[in-house]
């Protein structure tokens, strides 16, 4: 089949509508088979607790072109998983392993055509969805639920060439109370972040950086990724914390660290202004921002830069990234059984 004749590899992070996503419905207890539509409009009632409530979860993943043209995803199980996980804290019905992915697999499939081509830098990023719909007024689960998954061509999230340096600054704001939602991916965590990653873009930085509500004292999170530091003495050390969302991106980094790099792989509270001294490089991961360098922290009214003053990747980064990269895309043996072929 045809690809689109898109400029793959000047393709930005943004929506561009494909010609199917995959829809079921959950209602009187049970989930439809599902199907294929063409629309990419829900229509939805006006009291549904998606809208009002923010009854709502979502994942994200990507589906990338390998040398010989298998079409891979990238451990999709644990993208299920963590649906499971949103969907019981929001009262909402799992959606059982064997229809997400095929969710998944039929909406990449029948978009074949969008798929971005090996060597491209571009892949297809994938949104899985789950909903609360239907009529309701009160504030209660609602009765009706659609699991939706789209898809669209992206290239990357901070810039538009390849793995760009980026730059944090420390939101006054909190993301995740110590009890929320932080640790679900669920739209109500992300609306609040909004203002936070505004002010910190008008303080010159890409994104912001939340520390934990309690103490603001440890790192948690970026607004849309982890935060992964490699720290002298050959340590490779992520927050420990229960308000982040477990990140896929950041699972498998830390297995390459330590089986690949042989780095000491540390998962623990990190005190941003006790340990600044000691780190080395550090980076933002997740599905959309994949591996990014952050080159420099505002905080306390000033900058604090790592690696090359901030200028550059790092050596540990850029290898965590060519091996991540490269497993993913097929490029790379996949020793850990990562990756899942989309049969076409
Ligand atoms: N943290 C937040 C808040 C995110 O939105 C994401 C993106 O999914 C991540 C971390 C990274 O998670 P993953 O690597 O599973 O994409
Ligand atoms: C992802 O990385 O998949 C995300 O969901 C982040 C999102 C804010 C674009």
């Amino acid at each position: 089949m045809e690809k689109k004749a898109l400029n793959w590899s000047e393709l930005g992070f943004s929506y561009r509508k494909t010609d199917f996503r995959f829809s079921a419905i959950h209602s009187d207890g049970k989930w439809s088979d599902g199907e294929l539509v063409e629309s990419e409009i829900i229509p939805v009632h006006e009291g549904a607790p998606a809208l009002h409530y923010a009854q709502q979860c979502f994942e994200g993943l990507k589906a990338q072109t390998a040398p010989d043209g298998r079409v891979l995803l990238f451990r999709p199980d644990l993208n299920s998983e963590r649906m499971k996980q949103a969907a019981g804290r929001l009262l909402m019905p799992e959606v059982p392993r064997e229809l997400f992915l095929r969710g998944v697999e039929e909406a990449v499939r029948a978009n074949y055509a969008w798929i971005p081509p090996h060597g491209s830098g571009a892949s297809l990023y994938i949104r899985p969805m789950l909903i609360g719909v239907g009529e309701n007024l009160g504030l209660r689960p609602a009765r009706q639920f659609e699991f939706r998954v789209f898809v669209s061509p992206v290239g990357p999230y901070y810039s538009s060439n390849g793995m760009a340096v980026i730059s944090l600054a420390v939101s006054e704001l909190d993301r995740a109370a110590p009890h929320g939602t932080g640790n679900y991916k669920v739209g109500a965590n992300y609306a609040g972040g909004l203002l936070a990653t505004r002010e910190a873009q008008a303080q010159g930085a890409n994104e912001a950086l939340f520390l934990d509500a309690a103490e603001r004292r440890y790192i948690d999170e970026a607004g849309s990724a982890n935060i992964v530091i490699a720290m002298t003495g050959n340590r490779f050390v992520t927050p420990r914390s229960d308000a982040v969302l477990p990140s896929v991106t950041r699972r498998s980094l830390m297995v390459l660290a330590e089986d690949r790099l042989q780095l000491k792989t540390e998962t623990r509270p990190i005190d941003l202004r006790a340990e600044l001294q000691d780190f080395e490089e550090v980076a933002a991961c997740g599905t959309a921002a994949v591996l990014s360098p952050v080159g420099r922290i505002w905080f306390d009214n000033a900058w604090h830069s790592f690696h090359d003053e901030g200028r550059s990747v790092g050596p540990v980064m850029q290898e965590l990234y060519d091996l991540l990269v490269g497993i993913q895309r097929g490029e790379l043996d996949d020793p850990y059984g990562w990756t899942h072929e989309v049969s076409l």
